[in-house]
């Protein structure tokens, strides 16, 4: 019984593999557009504020994508390891560091699931956007605290969802990209990291209009979910059924609100 419970997990677990490597590799040229959402300062500086660094770390970043905020940290620590599901997203990422003569990045393919590291191996353990495309996220929070040194930080930054939209919101966000499973909810996120032996130090929240338009452009969804999902948040902005995205116009656009949480935990 527990080995085919097993066998089932670990069969699903390769399904969505397949599901991120497939959405990311046809993803992976958006990332590589300077005005990529995750290229922007703003929110690099954001995310420095709370997660400061001195200048000596070994950094990993798992599910780093292109290496954006891997670029960010190899200025302020020592060493970053970034590793990645999706070979086309570490291959924008290589062009991109490349490009720019940064020499403290070491990137390589590898499942956050079963990290390739020696327990205690890092200073600090990071993650951006990520945990929410994470099958199976307890598993991925304990292999970041695994490999994390006592006495080292485990931050992670991602969107959340609200207890009472969560299932209308994760749908939503699975049909404009399929590779979502679902975002946390803070009490959630914080419970796998305590629950595997790190205490939350810092947390900081903000809540983001993100234009619609930008946010199905960078997922490349297919026309006709998009034009699917835009009558939906218009009808939903009217006051009719609710998706779960709180949709509002800014500057006369079409934009819903997400939760970004980052917390910054230690092991002890
Ligand atoms: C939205 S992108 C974010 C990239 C990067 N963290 C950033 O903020 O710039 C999500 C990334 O998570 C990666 N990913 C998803 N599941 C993964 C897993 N189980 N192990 C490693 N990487 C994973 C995908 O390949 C993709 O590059």
């Amino acid at each position: 019984m527990a080995d085919s419970a097993a066998t089932a997990a670990s069969a699903r677990e390769s399904d969505h593999s397949t599901t991120v490597r497939q959405e990311f590799a046809r993803q992976a040229p958006t990332f590589a557009q300077d005005d990529s959402f995750f290229a922007s300062e703003r929110l690099a500086r954001w995310i420095l504020r709370t997660v400061s660094l001195e200048g000596v770390e070994v950094a990993l970043e798992v599910a780093c994508g292109a290496s954006h905020f891997g670029e960010v940290m190899a200025a302020e620590v020592r060493q970053v390891v970034g590793l990645d599901l999706t070979p086309e997203m570490l291959a924008t990422g290589q062009q991109r560091l490349a490009g720019r003569g940064v020499g403290n990045v070491l990137l390589q393919t590898g499942d956050v699931a079963r990290l390739p590291f020696l327990d205690g191996s890092f200073d600090l353990v990071f993650c951006r956007f990520a945990v929410h495309h994470f099958d199976a996220p307890a598993q991925a929070i304990a292999e970041m605290v695994r490999t994390c040194r006592p006495g080292g930080r485990i931050a992670i930054v991602d969107m959340v969802s609200r207890p009472e939209l969560n299932e209308r919101f994760n749908t939503m966000e699975r049909r404009r990209d399929p590779s979502h499973t679902r975002a946390l909810a803070i009490e959630e996120l914080h419970g796998m990291l305590e629950g595997n032996g790190a205490v939350i130090e810092v947390t900081t929240d903000r809540e983001v209009p993100m234009n619609v338009e930008g946010w199905l452009a960078q997922s490349l969804t297919p026309a006709a979910e998009a034009d699917a999902i835009r009558a939906e948040l218009r009808v939903d902005l009217d006051g009719g059924t609710a998706t779960g995205m709180r949709p509002l116009l800014k500057d006369g656009e079409l934009h819903f609100l997400q939760d970004w949480h980052i917390a910054v935990a230690r092991k002890r």
